[in-house]
């Protein structure tokens, strides 16, 4: 059966594109389908900001076809995970789940115990772009190892 995972973050130009593009590589090959939002709706419509599109390329990860959506309320009943950036995230989805949704809610960086974060820092201000692609490709493969061992 598919597995459908959604990446969200804030504006969905930067860390949950980012998670999008290295997950749908990883995932190659499995029953996965991945897509990304965020619970703004600034961005609606416009391809990630051209620092992550650049990081994410010089690791061979293509985000130029993604396009920044906003969260919708049927998402929670479409994906079997919904993994949040921040804990900000975490909450504003927690607001806006349905009862008893499909989607399992959880915090990225659950899945790499090793990083010594919680939560993936906000590159539009920090400028951390490289940073924040190593702890998504680190979180990527213990997300990929947890679905799969299910
Ligand atoms: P993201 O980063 O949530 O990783 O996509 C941000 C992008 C845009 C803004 C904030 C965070 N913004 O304020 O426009």
């Amino acid at each position: 059966m598919t597995t459908r995972v959604l990446f969200v973050c804030l504006g969905n130009i930067c860390r949950s594109p980012t998670a999008e593009g290295v997950f749908t590589q990883l995932a190659k090959g499995h029953d996965i389908e991945v897509d990304s939002a965020g619970t703004a709706n600034w961005h609606i419509g416009n391809p990630p900001d051209s620092r992550a599109t650049a990081e994410a390329a010089s690791k061979g990860y293509d985000l130029s076809n993604l396009r920044a959506r906003q969260v919708k309320p049927s998402d929670f009943n479409v994906f079997d995970y919904i993994i949040a950036m921040d804990r900000s995230n975490l909450s504003n989805l927690q607001n806006l789940a349905p009862a008893n949704p499909r989607a399992r809610l959880a915090l990225l960086l659950d899945y790499a115990p090793d990083v010594p974060l919680r939560e993936v820092p906000d590159p539009y201000y920090e400028d951390n772009f490289p940073e924040v692609l190593r702890m998504i490709e680190q979180a990527s493969r213990g997300l990929l190892n947890a679905i799969l061992a299910k």
